[in-house]
């Protein structure tokens, strides 16, 4: 069996989904169930005995020792984060004590476990750490996209953590030769997302008759890849991949914020029209920019098709049209997430930005 962290938040429960449509290898996923871990996305599998979840976090060294020597299993996949940059700019620390503290953690107990596996299984086991293109800072309209190889340069807080814990697990294969991958991807979208993040908060509040905020000139451009497409790729380098290596992940789909909120707006004036038969475009509304906004992120994912032959099935054109249907036809998973809590979110973040 395999051991997926963060599993009941967007991209873990995707994930845990897609992988037991594909095989009958069960799955364990531990999940602190923070305000982004939602066990409504898993519920198709409640009576599946392949499914075996622990409400748990992966800083806690003891429950670790105890499910790793319990389940033996054959892989780690580590979901698990703090994941909102906005967050991190409003409260750090949390995204310290995960992202950091909490990867430490799982490599130091998961090393004493692989010490002590038999020789094939030690030959056999991964661990994979799925991560962010986010650590390599920001690039200039004209520069090449993200490869491997381009320096590290994290620009918030968000990064800053996912980029030390990138660097904690390389240095777990150079010093331990613990068996590490690491995922570099760049913005995903698609079912389960919490509406903390740009397109399910856009869908959200522009069915709710609420504006719809772009940070600054809307001009950021992000390369935005279909989260099944994610999670085939995480897939394939955990079966495939080289350990010690690094594999960027991405759409090759580069599109200003203000693209990505026009087409889902044109999106909705086709399946689910305003009653006064306005435009949704027209709830647009420009505000204050986040803090450090990175310009722009793009990926150069041709070592992952080269190596290991993985390429993204969707264009944004299909991803996107399957996403906004997804919302519509799940209203109650979407009502069900703007919990007390993220409302408070929503007016610590938006009220006071100016329009
Ligand atoms: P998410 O915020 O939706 O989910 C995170 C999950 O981790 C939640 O279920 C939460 O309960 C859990 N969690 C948080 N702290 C934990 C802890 N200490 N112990 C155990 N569980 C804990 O995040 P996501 O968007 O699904 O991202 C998953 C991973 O992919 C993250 O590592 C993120 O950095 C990375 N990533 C995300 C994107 C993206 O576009 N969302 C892109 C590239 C990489
Ligand atoms: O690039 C990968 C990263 O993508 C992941 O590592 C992060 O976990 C994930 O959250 C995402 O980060 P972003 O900051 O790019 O995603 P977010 O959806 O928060 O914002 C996307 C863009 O939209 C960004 O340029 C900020 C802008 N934005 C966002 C919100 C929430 C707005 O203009 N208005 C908003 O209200």
């Amino acid at each position: 069996m395999i051991l997926v962290t963060g599993g009941a938040g967007f991209i873990g429960a995707n994930f845990v989904l897609d992988w037991l449509a594909e095989s009958d290898e069960p799955v364990i996923n531990l999940d602190k169930l923070t305000y982004a871990g939602n066990l409504e996305s898993l519920a198709s599998l409640q009576d599946d005995p392949r499914h075996i979840f622990v409400q748990g976090d992966i800083a806690d060294k003891e429950l670790l020792k105890q499910l790793l020597s319990k389940y033996q299993p054959r892989a780690i996949i580590n979901f698990a984060a703090e994941s909102h940059v906005d967050r991190s700019i409003h409260a750090p620390e949390e995204f310290i004590q995960t992202n950091v503290m909490g990867t430490f953690h799982l490599l130091e107990v998961t090393r004493h476990y692989w010490e002590g596996l038999e020789a094939g299984d030690k030959e056999n086991f991964r661990f994979l750490h799925v991560s962010t293109d986010e650590v390599y800072g920001s690039l200039h309209k004209t520069e090449p996209a993200f490869t491997e190889t381009h320096a590290y340069q994290p620009n918030s807080p968000y990064s800053a953590s996912k980029a030390a814990s990138d660097h904690l697990v390389r240095s777990y294969y150079h010093t331990y030769g613990l068996p590490v991958l690491t995922t570099n991807c760049s913005n995903n979208y698609g079912p389960y997302h919490f509406p903390e993040k740009l397109i399910p908060l856009v869908i959200v509040n522009a069915l709710a008759g609420k504006p719809l905020p772009i940070y600054g000139d809307g001009q950021q451009i992000r390369d935005w890849l279909y989260v099944k497409d994610h999670c085939s790729a995480i897939r394939c380098v955990v079966e495939a991949g080289q350990c010690g290596e690094t594999y960027n992940v991405g759409g090759w789909n580069e599109m200003p914020n203000i693209e990505i909120v026009q087409t889902v707006c044109t999106l909705l004036d086709e399946h689910s029209p305003r009653a006064d038969k306005q435009k949704y475009a027209q709830q647009i509304s420009f505000v204050t920019d986040r803090l450090g906004h990175d310009r722009r992120y793009a990926i150069d994912a041709q070592k992952i098709q080269r190596e290991l032959g993985w390429k993204p099935q969707e264009t944004f054109a299909t991803g996107i049209r399957k996403t906004v249907q997804w919302y519509l036809d799940n209203q109650t998973w979407l009502a069900n997430v703007q919990s007390g809590a993220y409302r408070e979110w929503l007016d610590k973040n938006y009220q006071g930005r100016e329009v």
